[in-house]
């Protein structure tokens, strides 16, 4: 039985959408893109989000519209996809990767606070597979003790005053915790609708910011206008603005980036957004199952679910506890055999040549690297059929003869 890893799930409803977009005649940044930031500002219970082309813009946007760059330091976890740190290098900050905390995927906080140092502007939280980081709290505190070390270096960093936390949200729309939407916590919070999401635009992101970020006086009207003129070249008015009648005339005012979604995209991330509560609840229903069937001595799982976080249920990963890296991987081989993808996630940056490169060394990160050596990932995704999941759970446990 052929089970894929992450396949889109797309319905007549997308298709259709998308053939309303493509029909009326306007497919690029328009109506449609308006209408889906009012979802997602909706479903994150924000004022407002901004959609962009990736959750990679949206981050990288977000430093630059908080003025970070060459010449300062943003923290984050080595245990991340590249995307996390890869836009630190892009605005031209330098990185600082830090480890997770033992026996977990979440950055250590007390080693965060060990990294900040007059240089910090900005942490990246990651929030792993759907979960919510649960140290938001803790970084939030530690920003604010080590506010004596900041040195604003424009007005936003001022209104701020502290180091700026940021959630890397790539797999995370629709989570909660402490009563709080994923989008509500982080200044900023940026989300992935890249084709594997719980949520897919083809390509996509959104990014929402928090009542924090209101609250210290940083406008969020300035904030979506410069949004706008960052991902669309820095253009006085959009695509839609200048085609009305005698309206030709625009002013650059930087020569600033491109990154817009286009409506096409949100005609499909309109579609999926009314799906999505039903996607959140058998995402939900494949992970009982899968912890039910899976958990235990041998297998460690995560917790998506408890008395006050729910995840958006994005991964399945699993820790085959005792293995090496080297077994794991002839798991997934024996996986493969039976047409059953599997995934690891993720390598730590530290282990990757880019981030080598750059002078970080696995060797510091004990951690990180103790999570990696065992991790397989299960498919999990809402094409998936009872029938498909029970195949993967047998396979499963008896190519680690569990
Ligand atoms: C943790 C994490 N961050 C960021 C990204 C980047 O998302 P995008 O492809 O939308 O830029 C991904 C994508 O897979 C991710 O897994």
């Amino acid at each position: 039985m052929k089970v894929p890893f992450s396949p889109p799930d797309i319905t007549e409803q997308e298709i259709e959408e998308v053939a309303a977009a493509l029909r009326s005649g306007w497919i690029t940044t328009g109506p449609r893109t308006k209408e889906f930031e009012r979802g997602i500002a909706a479903l994150c219970r924000t004022k407002q989000a901004v959609c962009l082309g990736s959750a990679t813009a949206c981050m990288e946007m977000a430093l630059r519209l908080m003025g970070i760059g060459p010449g300062d330091e943003v923290i984050t976890t080595a245990y991340t996809y590249t995307a996390t740190c890869s836009v630190i290098c892009h605005v031209g900050a330098a990185p600082v990767l830090v480890d997770t905390l033992p026996g977990s995927y979440e950055m250590d906080p007390s080693a965060v606070e060990r990294a900040i140092t007059e240089k910090t502007k900005a942490v990246i939280c990651v929030d792993l597979a759907g979960i919510i980081y649960s140290a938001y709290d803790e970084i939030f505190r530690i920003a604010e003790e080590k506010k004596g070390l900041f040195r604003p270096a424009n007005e936003r960093q001022q209104a701020l005053g502290r180091i700026l936390v940021m959630a890397d949200a790539a797999h995370a729309l629709g989570a909660s915790r402490d009563g709080k939407m994923s989008g509500q916590i982080a200044d900023f919070t940026c989300f992935s609708f890249h084709a594997v999401k719980n949520l897919t635009t083809a390509e996509g992101g959104a990014v929402t910011w928090s009542e924090a970020v209101e609250n210290a006086g940083i406008d969020s009207g300035e904030l979506y206008r410069d949004y706008m003129l960052y991902s669309l070249h820095g253009q006085s008015k959009d695509a839609l603005e200048k085609t009305r009648a005698g309206a030709w005339e625009y002013d650059i005012v930087a020569p600033l980036y491109k990154c817009n979604m286009t409506d096409l995209q949100a005609a499909i991330g309109l579609a999926q957004m009314k799906r999505y509560d039903g996607i959140l609840r058998r995402r939900k229903e494949l992970i009982e199952r899968y912890d039910a069937a899976l958990k235990g001595d041998q297998t460690d799982v995560l917790g998506h679910y408890g008395d006050t976080w729910q995840s958006s249920g994005h991964l399945y990963l699993t820790r085959l506890k005792g293995r090496t890296r080297e077994e794991c991987n002839r798991i997934i081989e024996k996986l493969a055999e039976q047409e059953v993808a599997s995934n690891v996630h993720y390598k730590p940056l530290p282990m990757l040549t880019a981030y080598r490169n750059l002078g970080f060394d696995i060797g510091d990160y004990p951690n990180a690297y103790a999570q990696f050596e065992n991790e397989i990932t299960l498919p999990l995704h809402t094409c998936l059929t009872d029938e498909q999941q029970e195949f993967v759970i047998e396979v499963y446990k008896k190519a680690a003869g569990i």
